[in-house]
């Protein structure tokens, strides 16, 4: 019985453990065998989930943009004017919002002039990545050939239905050039010379685009700004930034980690000529990735680094909990953001994140940061877009880094060769949240306990989100055992479930993850649920995510 079991118990909800121990909900637990409980709280609201948290990001590096998206308008691999036409397919069946281009460091060197016009006129440039790519790598993910540029790119976003967000080269481009980029895709049909040049290439109409990055990690490759200078730097360049009617949301590149102080300098010197300002930024850019499995030993950006496929449990643990970090870093600059911003009109905008690991597991030999995603990666996913959903008045965006062939990538694709990774699944699960109402819920579950090199460690048992769409219930969980299943009763506060299904990602090996030759060795299986009693009794396979989604009534 759960309440004499002597297990440690994690209360996991948005409002924390105070909470929980105030609205323990749930009788002494009956004969379900159940040793959790999961809480969903009808009425209270967290607010609408913004179905660009489920955003993604392309950058020219590696085989992203050159093998992955852009095959080439005359290839044999089936395609939508140059664009792979199985990526684009798959990307409207998971509803992506939003992809963010064309980096990333490589924004900060990208001149978006040598990326229109004529292709065959187009420049060939070195790539800001050149330096890191192998010997073996093909030439153009080392000398850029702008095949693949704004026009591109606008109409990739428009096949797959999502927004474009663009990010402005601030390090080695004058403001002049973002405004002209900005009068390049939004400006009325007729209006400019630059409008004639997009009529010229095929795009009369203008692209709409709303969400523009002032640089990428300003704080490093972007400029090696402090977070004053570069403050003076997004001034100059929102100042004057032509509007033509459409709505535009700057995105300023913001801390890295927990660097609490760029948050708070930034926004210190933003403001010194008046809180005003605080009106022409839509939100801060913050950037996490999970990279460090050394257990502490080091912290080393190379030595630090983990294996995508070769771990262990504790590797597993290590990941996680790594990446949970994204929850305190949420709150924590939020925190820093309202000593400046008190009404929070600025929201954090998570536009990299994922984990990283050493170079070894590509799929694709020479790509650069390419890394084959596991289960471990689909559960690290399932768990970092719930923190999303639970803050949503905080995080209106994220993006995925990056969307194919490149770290915590959905797709692998080489030549005709493409498959959906255990991470593209997720986000294929997750879309149903996209636009609901975000709910408190809180997770009760025993903790894991692990021996971490001879020193106890423990990691959460139970983790997720849920979200009301009219009469459905979308619920979320993540079980991160590694071996046990856990069973948990769960209550609707509010509401009785009517009917019900769960899909459910997970594997006997945490290794496992699709390849080219096998597609579908993880994907998800859908179940439908008794109605009665048992639907609010639920066991959650080790290693896994789940979605349940419940009528209710
Ligand atoms: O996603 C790879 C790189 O990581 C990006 O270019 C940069 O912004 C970050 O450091």
């Amino acid at each position: 019985m759960v309440g004499r079991r002597k297990f440690l118990h994690s209360s996991f909800s948005v409002a924390g453990a105070l909470l929980f121990t105030k609205h323990f909900p749930f009788p002494a637990q009956g004969d379900s065998g159940a040793d959790s409980r999961i809480e969903v709280l009808l009425g209270e609201p967290l607010g609408i989930i913004s179905p660009n948290i489920y955003g993604h990001f392309a950058e020219h590096l590696g085989g992203v943009i050159y093998d992955g998206i852009w095959v080439g308008e005359n290839s044999k691999i089936p395609n939508t004017n140059g664009i792979r036409k199985e990526l684009v397919d798959e990307m409207r069946k998971i509803k992506a919002p939003v992809v963010r281009y064309p980096g990333g460091c490589f924004a900060d060197s990208y001149d978006w002039r040598d990326g229109i016009g004529p292709a065959g006129k187009r420049p060939r440039r070195t790539n800001f990545w050149a330096d890191a790519d192998s010997s073996g790598a093909p030439a153009n993910h080392k000398y850029e050939p702008n095949l693949f540029g704004t026009n591109e790119f606008a109409r990739f976003c428009k096949l797959i239905g999502c927004q474009p967000y663009l990010a402005a080269n601030v390090r080695s481009l004058p403001a002049e050039q973002f405004y002209q980029w900005i009068e390049y895709c939004n400006s009325p049909a007729g209006s400019t010379t630059l409008a004639e040049a997009r009529a010229e290439a095929g795009f009369a109409e203008p692209f709409g685009v709303r969400f523009w990055g002032v640089g990428n990690e300003s704080w490093g490759c972007g400029g090696n700004f402090t977070a004053q200078e570069y403050a003076v730097e997004f001034r100059r360049y929102t100042e004057w930034a032509p509007r033509y009617g459409q709505e535009l949301s700057f995105i300023g590149s913001g801390p890295n980690v927990d660097d609490w102080e760029w948050t708070r300098g930034f926004l210190e010197e933003l403001t010194r000529k008046g809180k005003g300002r605080l009106r022409s930024v839509y939100g801060l850019a913050l950037h996490h990735y999970a990279w460090n499995l050394s257990r502490g030993r080091t912290n080393d950006w190379n030595q630090g680094k983990g294996d995508a496929l070769k771990f262990d449990a504790v590797d597993w643990y290590e990941l996680l909990r790594e990446g949970q970090r994204m929850e305190g870093l949420i709150e924590g600059h939020w925190q820093v953001m309202g000593e400046i911003d008190g009404e929070h009109r600025v929201k954090l905008i998570v536009d990299e994140w994922g984990p990283w690991y050493k170079p070894g597991s590509e799929m694709v030999p020479n790509d650069l940061l390419q890394q084959t995603p596991t289960l471990r990666d689909a559960v690290f996913s399932g768990m970092t877009l719930d923190i999303f959903n639970r803050h949503p008045e905080k995080v209106p965006m994220a993006n995925c880094a990056q969307l194919i062939n490149n770290l915590n990538c959905l797709y692998l694709a080489h030549e005709s060769n493409f498959c959906v990774t255990p991470v593209g699944h997720v986000f294929g699960m997750y879309s149903a949240h996209q636009g609901g109402q975000g709910l408190r819920t809180i997770f009760s579950a025993p903790v894991i306990n692990y021996d971490r090199d001879g020193k106890p460690a423990t990691f959460w048992g139970l983790a997720g989100a849920a979200s009301l769409h009219e009469k459905e219930l979308v619920l979320t969980v993540v079980n991160p055992h590694v071996s046990k299943a856990t069973e948990a009763e769960i209550a609707i506060r509010g509401a009785s479930v009517k009917s019900g299904a769960a899909t459910t990602l997970t594997h006997s090996d945490i290794h496992a993850h699709n390849s080219f030759e096998q597609r579908d060795a993880v994907k998800p299986q859908t179940s439908v649920l008794q109605a009665g009693a048992k639907l609010l009794h639920h066991a959650f396979p080790p290693a896994s995510v789940t979605k349940l989604e419940l009528v209710l009534e």
